[in-house]
């Protein structure tokens, strides 16, 4: 069976005043399913399948109540807090290390706790020639068909097919790209964006750590004297706080060999933006997203969130993210999005 990993230590700063540092978008439920999941409770509602063990979730301890609540339902192996976000590559490999000492050494999936996925069989359809690639030590990664040249994913050029399997080799792995090199990729065809998840044995994992990252591997190694705390296990704090940050990605998928992939047809969204919050929602005649709370004279294409029942009317506006929560509201043309961090600079420095 395979174990997933849920990493929910992110703290998705693009979809401020919703997100917050208490609250990060895992843990909202910014989707108009009926059933009101949040993020993370639909990652592990993916997964809580027979093909599946329970999961290890990983975040970071100012989460940890609201993360057991909001995990309880699923049953988790285990809920490994980290004392500080340092991104991916050390969160895998907490988990990696927790795994092999209570004895999983068969492939984990490792899955973001923030995406939305419509059609998970997608995936675990074509599972078996992964799993069959992570048990030769292989790093599997899963890659999405691109859309638009977005700097904010991983691109991978695929290289030669792995016979007997519906996975390839990787030609060369960017992480993050800048604009013209996304277009240059999208123009010269044969990239693909990474999702975000992956698939490989806990000792792969470890292995292509210590040759890529080796302080990472050295200051997680230090760390795993794992204490139980309630529901909770919890890393080593002093030996975590010498470890550098870097994501999977930079740390190890830009530099490995080992590293193949897996093309999967999913409706995928990384939830990453207000944009991409429009666009999985549902429209009005006008492209309004649908919300009772929004009287619209005139309006066209906002994207209007409101909170605690406050009532936004728009006229005469287009092109819109208007985002009323309790205590702070953010208007924005969505073309001006990708400024949103300087507002959030600007918040830390006069409060
Ligand atoms: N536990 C833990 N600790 N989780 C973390 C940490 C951390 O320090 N940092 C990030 N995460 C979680 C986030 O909550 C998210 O679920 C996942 O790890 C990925 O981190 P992001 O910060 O969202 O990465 P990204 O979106 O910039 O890039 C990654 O995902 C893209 C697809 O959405 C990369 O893998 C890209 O290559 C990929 O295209
Ligand atoms: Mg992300």
């Amino acid at each position: 069976l395979i174990t997933p990993v849920v990493l929910a230590g992110g703290i998705g700063t693009r979809l401020w005043p919703l997100s917050r540092q208490a609250m990060p978008k895992q843990f909202l439920s910014l989707l108009d399913d009926k059933n009101q999941q949040s993020l993370l409770q639909s990652t592990l509602l993916r997964v809580a399948t027979e093909d599946f063990n329970p999961a290890i979730l990983v975040c970071n301890e100012q989460h940890r109540f609201i993360a057991a609540e909001q995990a309880a339902f699923a049953k988790p192996h285990a809920i490994v807090l980290e004392p500080e976000g340092k991104n991916t590559a050390p969160a895998i490999a907490l988990a990696a290390h927790y795994a092999l000492k209570n004895n999983i050494t068969g492939p984990l999936l490792v899955m973001p706790a923030d995406h939305h996925i419509a059609d998970f069989t997608g995936l675990t359809a074509q599972l078996s020639d992964a799993i069959k690639l992570a048990e030769q030590g292989k790093l599997v990664t899963f890659s999405i068909t691109p859309t638009e040249p977005h700097t904010g994913y991983g691109y991978i050029k695929q290289g030669a097919a792995i016979e007997g399997t519906c996975c390839f080799e990787v030609d060369q792995f960017k992480e993050k790209p800048d604009l013209a090199t996304a277009l240059t990729y999208l123009a010269e065809g044969g990239y693909s964006w990474n999702s975000g998840m992956f698939l490989f044995t806990p000792a792969a994992y470890l292995k292509e750590l210590e040759r890529f990252a080796p302080k990472i591997a050295k200051s997680v190694a230090n760390a795993t004297d794992f204490k139980k705390d309630l529901a909770f296990t919890r890393a080593n704090a002093h030996a975590l706080e010498a470890c550098p940050s870097d994501s999977i990605d930079y740390a190890i998928l830009e530099r490995s060999n080992n590293v193949v992939v897996m093309p999967v047809a999913l409706k995928w969204s990384d939830v990453g933006s207000f944009s991409a919050l429009a666009a999985l929602s549902k429209k009005d005649s006008q492209g309004n997203s649908q919300n009772q709370q929004h009287i619209a004279q005139n309006s066209i294409n906002n994207l209007v969130i409101s909170e605690d029942g406050h009532t936004i009317a728009t006229l005469g506006v287009s092109d819109l993210a208007i985002v009323h929560t309790h205590d702070a509201t953010l208007v924005a043309k969505q073309d001006s999005l990708e400024g949103l961090p300087l507002i959030l600079k600007q918040l830390a420095i006069t409060q």
